[in-house]
């Protein structure tokens, strides 16, 4: 099983067909939808497809969200990387092909400063390792904890825009001003 990336507190890796009970638990659960449409799953056959579909895309994408594991306890605490948009189905704010950072976990393990750790993590990766020009990130503007994590992080706050009628935040950053901050 690929290691992604490995943190103080977390371990990124590929996923794989048995974090379907962990992918389960996240997605069924109201409160992990309530900015992601309200829409949770109700099978883990729903579930297996996802799995299936960010598989494929380490394939056939290069990259894809990373499975991630708290150290301390082995657990599955849900998923945190990057994800290569492409096609009209994944456009978003007027974007066809873009690089975007992202998270979820099931909520016992939220305000622990998991995402803020992971996503540090991803963004070195994703422009060090995968010469990312620019990432992007999204979240709806009542994701008060998400749009922290994106702020935090040191992504710019581009515009505001609507996906679904929800009003929602964009963030960039290129690797250039990436860099600026490492030095
Ligand atoms: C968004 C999410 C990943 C944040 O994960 P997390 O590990 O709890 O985030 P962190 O602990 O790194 O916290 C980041 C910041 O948000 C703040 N925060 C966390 N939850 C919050 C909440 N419910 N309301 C307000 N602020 C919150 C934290 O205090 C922290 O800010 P600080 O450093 O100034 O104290 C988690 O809430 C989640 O999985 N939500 C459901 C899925 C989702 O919405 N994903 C994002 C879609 S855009």
């Amino acid at each position: 099983m690929k290691i992604f990336i490995e943190t103080d507190r977390l371990i990124l890796r590929e996923m794989v067909p048995t974090d379907v009970d962990g992918m389960f638990e996240l997605d069924s659960d109201p409160l992990v939808h309530k900015y992601l449409g309200n829409n949770p799953v109700t099978s883990k056959e729903q579930v297996m497809k996802y799995i299936n579909f960010i598989r494929e895309q380490y394939e056939k994408r290069g990259i894809g969200r990373f499975a991630a594991i708290e150290k301390a306890s082995g657990d599955f605490i849900g998923w945190s990387g990057i994800k290569l948009n492409t096609g009209e189905k994944e456009t978003l704010n007027g974007n066809d092909h873009f690089y975007d950072i992202g998270y979820r976990f099931i909520p016992r393990y939220w305000g622990k400063g998991y995402a803020t750790e992971s996503s540090i993590a991803t963004l070195k990766y994703g422009f060090e390792e995968l010469g990312i020009e620019t990432m992007c990130g999204a979240a709806e503007v009542e994701n008060i904890a998400s749009n922290k994590v994106l702020q935090k992080i040191g992504l710019k706050f581009i515009n505001e825009f609507t996906y679904d009628d929800i009003k929602c935040y964009w963030y960039e950053l290129n690797r250039e001003d990436y860099g600026k901050t490492m030095s």
